[in-house]
């Protein structure tokens, strides 16, 4: 009798399912339905639409798990932070499906799930620094090594993904932004617009900024005028790009000279970026860090990294009863355990 853990993430645009074997780690099954071809024409996820999509996707991932459910030891589900219908759409699946099958449930924290897509090919261990960059979050972490998570940097208004997905809207390229930010980007050699970099070279302030780089880029478009050509429209990703991923390096140099990191992961959707990745890896090789990355499929929204994360909570007996799980559209990942 296998023990199967169940993962359900539904906390923005991504209905997703996940078993895996609690005593193997083996990935099980795995689906996830994306809803992000219905939000592009829009330029960004519309909460209505996306607690309609994950309300018509549920029911039928639920459907794949039938020949499964007698292995199935308990339902973890994304319950915080995110969308909040969005949310809501996958917990409630989550508490039919522990109340029908009589196991138990577990509320899982949507960016503890991102940290611990490092652990998917199970190589990573604490204590390690984390860069977290999703369309939500932009952070700076450490996790000691009893799990312990401390807040270093975050930022104060957008989020580095967000960012790429304003730019691309201001140039009506769709979304999500950040593969077709890049893609264009990877298409100019120039740094035509030389974009200031936000707070750059101060250190006393440990925080990211995205809102007055997205304001340049903003003034750049409009002194181009309508209906840019592929050759415009790359000069100002690659512009953008090179400041947004220079504001993330700058602040990370100056944690990296405060504290001593052996192993360092980046996670989140936006961790796919390769010119991030690439200057990261340069200062982590300065300082002999060893650069950690979740699978590249896994990097954004998915199931797996819940399910994951359910092994842990599973074997620590940390079970909620379904009348007190609820969603929490914001959380605070400062001080917690994870
Ligand atoms: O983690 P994720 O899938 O969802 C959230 O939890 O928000 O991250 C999605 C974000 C979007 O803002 C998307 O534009 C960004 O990650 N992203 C990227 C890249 N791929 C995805 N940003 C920059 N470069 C990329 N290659
Ligand atoms: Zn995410």
């Amino acid at each position: 009798m296998r023990e199967l853990i169940l993962g359900i993430e539904s906390s923005c645009d991504d209905s997703s399912v996940a078993l895996m074997d609690a005593k193997t780690y083996e990935l099980v099954l795995y689906k996830k339905i994306s809803q992000e071809s219905k939000h592009c024409e829009f330029g960004g996820v519309v909460p209505e639409l996306a607690a309609r999509l994950h309300t018509a996707a549920l029911p039928n991932l639920a459907l794949d798990l039938k020949p499964y459910f007698e292995d199935i030891k308990a339902v973890a589900v994304t319950n915080e932070p995110g969308l909040s219908v969005s949310l809501i759409a996958g917990v409630s699946v989550a508490k039919a499906l522990s109340i029908s099958l009589g196991v138990p449930l577990i509320g899982i924290n949507h960016l503890v799930g991102h940290i611990y897509s490092l652990f998917l090919d199970s190589k990573a261990k604490f204590p390690f620094g984390v860069l977290l960059v999703s369309g939500g979050h932009t952070m700076v972490l450490s996790v000691d090594k009893s799990g312990k998570i401390t807040i270093l940097a975050s930022t104060t208004d957008d989020s580095y993904g967000e960012s790429f997905d304003k730019v691309a809207k201001m140039m009506n390229l769709g979304y999500p932004g950040g593969v077709i930010i890049e893609s264009f980007a990877k298409r100019c050699l120039n740094d035509e617009y030389k974009f200031t970099v936000p707070l750059k070279g101060d250190k006393k302030r440990l925080e990211y900024s995205f809102s007055g780089l997205k304001n340049q880029v903003r003034l750049a478009i409009e002194n181009l005028g309508k209906n840019l050509d592929e050759s415009e429209i790359s000069k100002v990703a690659f512009s953008f790009q090179k400041a947004a991923t220079e504001h993330i390096i700058d602040k990370l140099k100056v944690i990296f000279d405060m504290y001593k990191f052996e192993d360092f992961g980046i996670v989140g959707g936006a961790s796919a970026n390769q010119t991030l990745r690439s200057e990261l890896e340069k200062i982590c090789a300065k300082h002999k860090t060893n650069l950690l990355f979740a699978p590249l499929k896994f990097c954004s929204d998915n199931a797996f990294m819940i399910a994951r994360v359910g092994i842990e909570k599973y074997k620590k007996k940390e079970f909620i009863n379904y009348k007190d799980l609820r969603i929490n559209p914001r959380s605070n990942l400062d001080g917690i355990f994870i």
